[in-house]
């Protein structure tokens, strides 16, 4: 529909609200979420931009996902009874047909980019220690879950995001000043390989998954050569998945047990399963 389809069915929509009180309450709401509504419209379902190129994985856990076989759903927007509406309005497929025209269909594997609501209280209530003044870098910090995790989650003093993509860092931006995070929270533009000044500010760095989708693996090698040589020892990395896991299909050189040592989670408390299962995929190192 058009701009004035839009305007004529909006003026015969609010015309219906049927009393002065409603009427008013609508607008009063509308005019305290607009903001919101209009966000929601600047990401495509998918939550990926035509400005980055994601890179299906040819080594590792996730070197099965292909552009046939993969969709990106974000678990930040959408938790699962969203994705079951998704699904329900035929928004969706869980699976996809192996055999056009057949029903030998197959799963198809959802990859998500972002660390969904739960998977972050975790991080910063029962994993990561008390961060009191202390300084968090999120690597690749895309929409900013883990930026927002940690100002709601954490009494940390500096919350820091950098991100390569100019757009997901202009998003950010714009949600940080809109909700008045600027306090705690700053975004920034570059490449990580370029800033070891903000790897070495850090007294806690968050690495969700940053590389896989991201980068070709010999990029990915060299990423975590440089992080190896540039992060300061004492320093606290959460990382998603372990990196027993990551390296495994890696040839960094990187010997893990002279790097980091392992911590397991420092508040452990009341989880449900689903939180158990986050647990579980985050880990929690110490550099040596
Ligand atoms: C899996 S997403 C992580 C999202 C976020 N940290 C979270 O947990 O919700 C990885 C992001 O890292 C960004 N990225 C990849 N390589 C990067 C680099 N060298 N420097 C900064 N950002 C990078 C990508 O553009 C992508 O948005």
């Amino acid at each position: 529909m058009d701009f004035q389809e839009a305007l004529s069915e909006f003026i015969s929509f609010a015309g219906r609200i049927d009393s002065k009180d409603h009427r008013s309450k609508f607008f009063q709401w509308l005019s305290e979420n607009i903001k919101d509504l209009q966000n929601e419209k600047r990401l495509p379902l998918d939550a990926t931009l035509s400005s980055e190129t994601i890179i299906c994985p040819l080594v590792g856990p996730n070197s099965d996902c292909n552009a046939t076989n993969t969709i990106h759903v974000d678990a930040f927007l959408y938790d699962d009874d969203l994705l079951d509406s998704l699904v329900e309005d035929g928004k969706l497929s869980r699976s996809y047909c192996k055999d056009c025209g057949s029903k030998n269909t197959s799963p198809l594997n959802f990859v998500s980019h972002s660390a969904s609501i739960p998977r972050l209280r975790v991080i910063f209530q029962e994993i990561l220690p008390d961060l009191t003044g202390k300084v968090v870098l999120d690597i690749g910090s895309r929409l900013g879950p883990v930026l927002y995790g940690a100002y709601y989650y954490s009494n940390a003093a500096r919350i820091i995001g950098i991100e390569i993509n100019q757009e997901f860092v202009q998003l950010q931006s714009q949600v940080v000043q809109g909700k008045g995070f600027t306090d705690r929270i700053e975004v920034i533009h570059g490449d990580i390989c370029q800033r070891a000044d903000i790897l070495k500010a850090a007294n806690v760095i968050v690495l969700n998954n940053v590389f896989e989708f991201f980068v070709s693996p010999e990029n990915h090698v060299k990423i975590w050569q440089f992080l190896r040589r540039e992060i300061n020892p004492g320093t606290l990395l959460v990382t998603i998945p372990s990196l027993e896991e990551e390296f495994a299909a890696l040839n960094t050189g990187i010997v893990l047990g002279s790097w980091v040592k392992p911590l397991p989670p420092c508040n452990p408390g009341m989880i449900d399963d689903y939180e158990e299962l986050e647990v579980s995929e985050v880990k929690l190192y110490q550099v040596l």
